[in-house]
């Protein structure tokens, strides 16, 4: 089965004052059918552009290429205004991280919601109350007939979240699109709304994406994840595989750095390259501790299991530890 979304060499190049943003090198990765799939990297990395380029909402000075960006197998590349606030309104819906900048303050959450369900004409202002009510109830936003007179700032963080939440499911999307949706919350209101993501995921059967730069989220959540380093994909697979087995220096650096209970987080060395101008070999070679003079120039792509898949001159064995004796630390080299 063709999946839902499908995406392969995506770049995105941002022109700025001290010269060409390669914001996204050629990254490919695809969802399929009530798939959840998740994206994990520092702040930077082009995450959020990625996200931004699959709705279509991308900054009017990025220039955008790729060999394919299919959405059930239709050419996104072609998509009109048309098209586009169709994809919107009925196959992908996103939330973000701040719902606040999302609502709209002077309107009640109420009319919000059925906003998008009367233009796609899904029903009637009636129907379309109904519905939001149902989800209301569903996300836990009640009492509903309440809740749907109030305006955004009536409503603390996570409960705006959860309307965000209702607001995005309105129209039966395929794909829910989650910028960091839990970032801004407190701990606890973010393990809740993971979870609701999680059961309405089961209960709708829509796909997921899911961005976040925390691998606690991932391995709570997700199915399959991409490793994104300054807007390359380094590492891609099960989440299982990767967490447990992962290949890539830099994935290996980020799980070092999860903290352990008590533990304050470990911060990786040094510091994202800019991403201007001609950039060959491995991006992430300035911070490794592997790295070696070929990282200059070569990147091959190499398979952990089937599915499981980085970009490393390293050779990784079963174990998940380095077997390529060449292998020294950077300062050797220095
Ligand atoms: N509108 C924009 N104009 C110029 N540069 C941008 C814009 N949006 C993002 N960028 C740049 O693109 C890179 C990736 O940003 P982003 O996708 O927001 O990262 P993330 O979501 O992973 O934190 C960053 O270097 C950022 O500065
Ligand atoms: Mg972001």
């Amino acid at each position: 089965m063709s999946p839902l979304l499908d995406i392969e060499g995506l770049r995105i190049d941002i022109p700025g004052h001290a010269g060409l943003l390669r914001a996204i090198r050629g990254i490919s990765f695809s969802i399929g059918e009530g798939e959840s799939f998740a994206i994990v990297g520092e702040s930077g990395c082009g995450k959020s552009l990625t996200a931004m380029s699959v709705l279509g909402l991308l900054p009017r000075s990025a220039v955008l290429s790729a060999e394919t960006m299919s959405w059930k197998n239709q050419d996104m590349r072609m998509f009109g205004r048309r098209q586009w606030s169709h994809l919107h309104g009925l196959g992908i819906a996103a939330i973000f991280q701040e719902p606040m900048t999302a609502l709209n303050p002077v309107l009640p959450i109420g009319d919000q919601m059925i906003e998008s369900f009367l233009h796609h004409r899904l029903g009637n202002r009636r129907a379309a109350l109904s519905r939001a009510g149902e989800l209301l109830e569903r996300v836990g936003v009640v009492p509903v007939e309440r809740r749907l007179r109030q305006y955004p700032h009536e409503m603390s963080g996570g409960l705006r979240q959860r309307v965000m939440i209702a607001m995005a499911l309105m129209c039966r999307p395929n794909l829910m699109i989650a910028d960091e949706p839990t970032t801004a919350l407190d701990v606890t209101t973010q393990v809740e709304i993971l979870a609701l993501l999680k059961e309405l995921q089961a209960d709708t059967g829509m796909a997921l994406m899911l961005i976040t730069h925390d691998l606690g989220v991932v391995a709570h959540v997700a199915d399959r994840m991409a490793v994104m380093y300054a807007g390359e994909i380094v590492e891609t697979g099960s989440v299982a595989s990767v967490l447990t087995r992962p290949a890539h220096p830099y994935t290996s650096a980020l799980l070092s750095c999860l903290p352990t209970r008590g533990q304050p987080l470990i911060p990786i060395p040094g510091v994202v390259p800019a991403l201007i101008g001609e950039l060959q070999g491995c991006i992430f070679r300035n911070r490794c501790g592997f790295a070696m003079p070929d990282c200059a120039s070569q990147v091959p792509e190499r398979e952990v299991a089937p599915g499981h898949a980085y970009r490393c001159l390293l050779a990784r064995d079963d174990s998940g530890s380095t077997t390529d004796s060449s292998a020294a630390p950077l300062e050797a080299f220095q």
